[in-house]
């Protein structure tokens, strides 16, 4: 979804914020543009299509000059074309817009402001609201309040940079709702804005988050910050720990690929000053979880979207199993318009890896609204899901850039795991042989994991001979059921071919009917308790023909005679089966895309964050 970058200092911007978009890649976009004032007058360069194409129109034309802004569109109003593209100059060109988010109100304002005599240029939403703040500022005040009574007027969570050549040592931000981040960081006699963090690590790890309706005044001096109605605000400085150096590709042809072989590591800083191996204990302090509460919950939602949401199926198996708590799942889109029966004693727990899904934040309001405690599970240090909630866990596995999600799945499995021990220690009803062993058994992940990744080179073959398949129907069962579920997503998302997930069990109420020789069945038949109700699905898939291909336990000579391939992994305590699982459906996705030769860290259509309902 949509990138922002601004830098105000001595430096050229353009170099700068192009530097910054590129890092921003990842979250999807079609079109590019960088504005700067350069001698008191605004120039900009946007294009459609990648950034590529806006670096050829910089070095054609260059753009020098500072302060700047620049953007990534993700086309919402109007298609993605130049005349589209971010940045937006007002009529008069002496203010300049970028912008994350949909103005809600945006016919009306149009309207009124055509009725002045406002020229659109665009079919944006976005150019509505330079025309609001140059109107406003013909008025004779300040650009800072110019700026402020536009933000007061637009609806809908949105981010806004704003510049003006009256005022030009200066960009305006705001965050109005909860349109995606603006993170502010701190240089030495500049300082930078952006949409996210890595952006602008390689130049300060020193930040700001802007909080929903607030705004900033970001010279090179220093940042100002007040609500938008004027109060002001004292920030919080964060220092962030994780480098721009993790964010490279590396010896890897994608991102994608890099970010699955990271998961070993991933999994060991999950574990990492959370489990004490000797007491047989799990410690998350962040979530701030006391006896007396764990003690009261009687009901925890799991809400989240995509990737994420299947990760809180698996742990619905895990907390209801090891804790005995009710839970129930619930897609973020869907959280707010199902009425869901909170009280104080209910959980909402969010789980995001960008902590900034619109739909995922909304349910998390609802919940507080509706007086439940909230949580988080996130990955983005600093995101307004981990702000916003009474208690989160963080993923341990830096930043994900590939949109297709792989270690900020197998994250929230672990740490739902150590929830749901920890819930289960705190309410008195586990014993403890039980739970030395449930956390005992976490030391085999990073291992087991690992030993995954060393059948790749067999996974990929198994890639070249379903290339060219149209369709693939994933089965699982039990807690390797949300396993079916992510792993047709990971096909369809980077290879564009369909992939439906299915409980095993309800093959025979329907999906059986496509299974013939052109249909593939993935099942998967790890030795967990449903190995067996797996075995008989895969005979019933033969016998109409399918292709099976399956996901079994190393030495498994049953499945190995009855499925046509098999990609192997090493046996699990069951429960933490699913981390394991899931990895060979990863780099199966992987290697059919990245054999068809498609765009694997940026599949068409998708945004890594969806900032927007
Ligand atoms: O940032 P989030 O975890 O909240 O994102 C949720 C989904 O948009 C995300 O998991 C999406 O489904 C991925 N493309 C899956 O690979």
């Amino acid at each position: 979804m949509c990138g922002i970058v601004g830098y105000v200092g001595v430096r050229d911007a353009t170099p700068i914020i192009i530097n910054g978009l590129k890092r921003l890649e990842y979250r999807g976009y079609d079109s590019a543009g960088v504005a700067v004032i350069n001698d008191n007058q605004i120039e900009v360069r946007r294009d459609a299509g990648k950034l590529s194409q806006l670096v050829d129109l910089v070095s054609k034309s260059p753009l020098n000059g500072a302060p700047g802004i620049g953007h990534t569109r993700w086309a919402t109003h109007g298609a993605p074309s130049a005349r589209n593209a971010h940045p937006h100059v007002s009529n008069t060109g002496k203010m300049v817009v970028v912008h994350n988010g949909i103005v809600e109100n945006f016919l009306e304002l149009k309207d009124e402001l055509t009725s002045e005599g406002v020229v659109f240029n665009s079919d944006t939403d976005t150019e509505t609201i330079v025309h609001l703040a140059e109107n406003h500022k013909a008025a004779g005040i300040s650009f800072e309040e110019a700026a402020r009574r536009t933000f007061k007027q637009i609806e809908g969570a949105n981010v806004v940079l704003l510049m003006s050549t009256e005022e030009p040592d200066k960009i305006i931000a705001a965050r109005i709702g909860n349109a995606g981040g603006v993170v502010l960081g701190i240089g030495e006699n500049e300082n930078y804005l952006a949409s996210d963090i890595p952006a602008i690590l390689e130049h300060t790890r020193k930040v700001i988050f802007l909080e929903s309706r607030q705004m900033a005044v970001v010279t090179r001096e220093g940042i100002c910050v007040e609500t938008l109605d004027g109060e002001e605000v004292k920030p919080e400085i964060h220092v962030i720990s994780f480098d721009a150096v993790s964010a490279e590709k590396g010896e890897y042809r994608h991102f994608m690929q890099k970010e699955i072989h990271e998961q070993v590591r991933a999994l060991t800083d999950t574990l990492a000053g959370r489990v004490d191996f000797k007491e047989g204990r799990i410690r998350l302090p962040e979530l701030k979880l006391t006896p007396e509460l764990a003690k009261r919950i009687q009901r925890i939602y799991i809400t989240a979207c995509g990737t994420a949401a299947y990760a809180g199926m698996v742990g619905k198996y895990l907390i209801e199993k090891i804790a005995r708590i009710p839970v129930e799942v619930v897609i973020g889109s869907e959280f707010r318009y199902s009425d869901p029966i909170v009280d104080e004693n209910t959980v909402i727990l969010a789980i995001s890896q960008s902590g900034e899904t619109a739909d995922t934040l909304a349910a998390m309001e609802e919940g507080r609204r509706k007086g439940g405690i909230v949580w988080s599970i996130v990955n983005a240090i600093g995101s307004q899901a981990m702000r916003i909630a009474d208690g989160y866990i963080v993923m341990q596995t830096g930043p994900e850039i590939g949109v297709a999600s792989t270690k900020a799945f197998t994250a929230p499995l672990v740490d739902q795991y150590m929830l749901a021990i920890l819930l289960a220690d705190l309410r008195g009803v586990i014993d403890e042989k039980t739970r030395r062993q449930l956390v005992a058994d976490l030391r085999l992940v990073p291992d087991l994991a690992g030993r995954v990744m060393d059948t790749e080179a067999e996974i990929e073959k198994v890639a070249h001979a379903l290339k060219d398949i149209r369709g693939c129907l994933y089965l699982g069962r039990g807690i390797n059921m949300p396993i079916a579920y992510e792993g047709a997503l990971k096909l369809k998302e980077i290879s564009y071919i369909h992939a439906e997930g299915y409980p095993a069990g309800e093959m025979k109420h329907g999906p059986i009917a496509l299974i013939d020789e052109e249909m593939p069945v993935l099942c998967l038949a790890p030795k967990d308790p449903w190995h067996e109700k797996m075995i008989s699905q895969i005979q019933q898939a033969k016998a109409r023909g399918g292709m099976v291909i399956a996901v079994a336990t190393e030495g498994d000579e049953l499945v190995k005679s009855m499925a046509d391939h098999v990609l192997w992994v090493p046996e699990a305590p069951w429960m933490l089966s699913p981390v394991v699982t899931v990895l060979p459906l990863q780099m199966l996705a992987y290697h059919i895309a990245a054999i068809r030769g498609l765009d694997v860290d940026q599949p068409r259509n998708l945004a890594k964050s969806v900032t927007v309902e």
